[in-house]
């Protein structure tokens, strides 16, 4: 026997919304959603998907007859009762977040008794009983809130969907907790059903120990570079320690991404409006942004003064399986290596049109090869397996110098090195 499912709405089709909207569409849901992108949802209707996310444009395609697109809040008002927000937070030059799109939504909504917003933008801790208070303030009292907040990656989203580690459901004990915690029932997830305030702060919490194991990391493959110690078996020899685990111990030239960065300076942030200063958190700030800038060592050691000397970057997304481009470490790379006089090439599988738009200066070339065609030394910025599998003998034939600066750890450096180059990866 099939259950009927609820109809819900999504709210903001990014890549948590969209995410979001198809993962419950392929649980059965019928899903509303809505944007102020015009453009996009006309795309969303063609069916072609906005971003690049593995799964995502199958998915859709397969559950066509349950998604509907719309600019328009109305439809979704009529046929869902939970609305997910999933509209962007980003960054305000304090290093708050700019919670301009969110109070958008809150201001567009009836009051009713009927309707429960599920907040699934990263928000700060406070978020939503300020927003409560709104309603309350503008006659809206009735209208319930959730917060629901999101633990997908890119990259694997749909998959992280589907098979989450908990779901986190702050709320007032109230019907609508228990309708979103039902919807994810399913999964068969652990749930942490929570109040308010505590759901927000697992979320930024989450993210902020990432970062910081990131960063922990990063110094360790700092001091293993002065110490003779191979960074890949101290973090495996760490990582086998259950309470500490194997994973996010992979260093590299830093953590990007739109949530990140972000979210540890927000938590900062909150810390300090609430007269804390989080001092591990600046700690972990500064760690990843040194961390972005120490491939321009590794080249000026190996290449003396980049001034004309051509830079093949391979990879420019914040990570592979991704075409985002925010916060990504390779906007600052580039930008130092044409201060420094370099010519920059680069190549990446899927980012190359957002990475135009933000690398004013660099060239694009159409293949690994083609951006390693007389290069004097490359760079592998984002993990793609397809770097991987090069043919470096081949690739130091079409080089004009011999330098290769691994910033993730992807290459096999016997391999590279056995085609006639010089290996230099991160803390090994
Ligand atoms: C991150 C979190 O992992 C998700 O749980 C969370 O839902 C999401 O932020 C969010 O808040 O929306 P995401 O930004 O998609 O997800 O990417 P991650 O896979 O976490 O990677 C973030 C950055 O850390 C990337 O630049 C990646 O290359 C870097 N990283 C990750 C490392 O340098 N080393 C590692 O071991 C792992």
């Amino acid at each position: 026997m099939t259950m009927t499912r609820e109809p819900i709405a999504v709210i903001g089709t990014g890549y948590v919304g969209l995410v979001t909207a198809a993962g419950f569409a392929q649980l059965g849901n019928e899903v509303w959603c809505v944007d102020i992108d015009a453009e996009k949802i006309g795309s969303l209707q063609r069916g072609e998907m906005p971003i690049h996310e593995p799964g995502l444009s199958e998915c859709v395609q397969r559950h066509r007859g349950r998604l509907h697109f719309s600019t328009d809040l109305a439809p979704a008002l009529e046929h869902a009762r939970l609305l997910f927000v999933a509209v962007g937070t980003p960054p305000t030059y304090s290093g708050d977040a700019d919670l301009t799109a969110v109070r958008q939504v809150v201001a567009a909504m009836p009051d009713s008794d009927r309707h429960a917003l599920v907040m699934k933008s990263t928000v700060p801790v406070g978020a939503g009983e300020a927003i409560k208070r709104d309603f309350a303030a503008a006659g809206k009292a009735s209208l319930a809130y959730v917060s629901c907040p999101e633990f997908l990656r890119e990259g694997s989203a749909l998959e992280d969907f589907l098979h989450p580690d908990r779901v986190v459901v702050g709320d007032d004990g109230d019907p609508a907790g228990d309708a979103v915690a039902a919807l994810y029932a399913p999964l068969g997830a652990v749930l942490v059903r929570t109040n308010i305030p505590t759901a927000e702060m697992i979320k930024l919490a989450a993210n902020a120990f990432l970062a910081t194991k990131i960063s922990f990391i990063n110094e360790i493959a700092n001091v293993c570079e002065e110490t003779g110690a191979d960074v890949r078996e101290v973090a495996r020899g760490m990582g086998l320690d259950h309470r500490i685990g194997e994973h996010f111990l992979k260093p590299g030239i830093g953590y990007g991404g739109s949530c990140f960065p972000k979210d540890v300076s927000a938590l900062k942030q909150l810390a300090g409006n609430s007269g804390y200063h989080f001092q591990l958190l600046s700690a972990v700030i500064e760690v990843n942004e040194l961390q972005k800038r120490r491939v321009m060592a590794k080249l000026q050691k190996h290449l003396g003064s980049l001034v004309g000397r051509r830079i093949a970057l391979l990879g420019l997304a914040f990570k592979a399986h991704t075409d985002d481009m925010r916060e990504a470490s390779s906007l600052v790379l580039s930008a130092r290596l044409l201060a420094d006089g370099a010519q920059v090439t680069a190549y990446d599988p899927v980012a190359e049109k957002e990475a135009r738009r933000l690398m004013v200066g660099v060239s694009f070339a159409d293949s690994a090869r083609d951006a390693l065609a007389g290069a004097d030394a490359c760079v592998i910025v984002t993990e793609w397996p397809e770097f991987a599998e090069l043919d470096w003998r081949g690739v130091a034939q079409l080089m004009q110098g011999k330098t290769v600066i691994d910033g993730r750890n992807l290459l096999d450096p016997d391999v590279v090195r056995e085609a006639g180059l010089v290996y230099e990866g991160i803390g090994r």
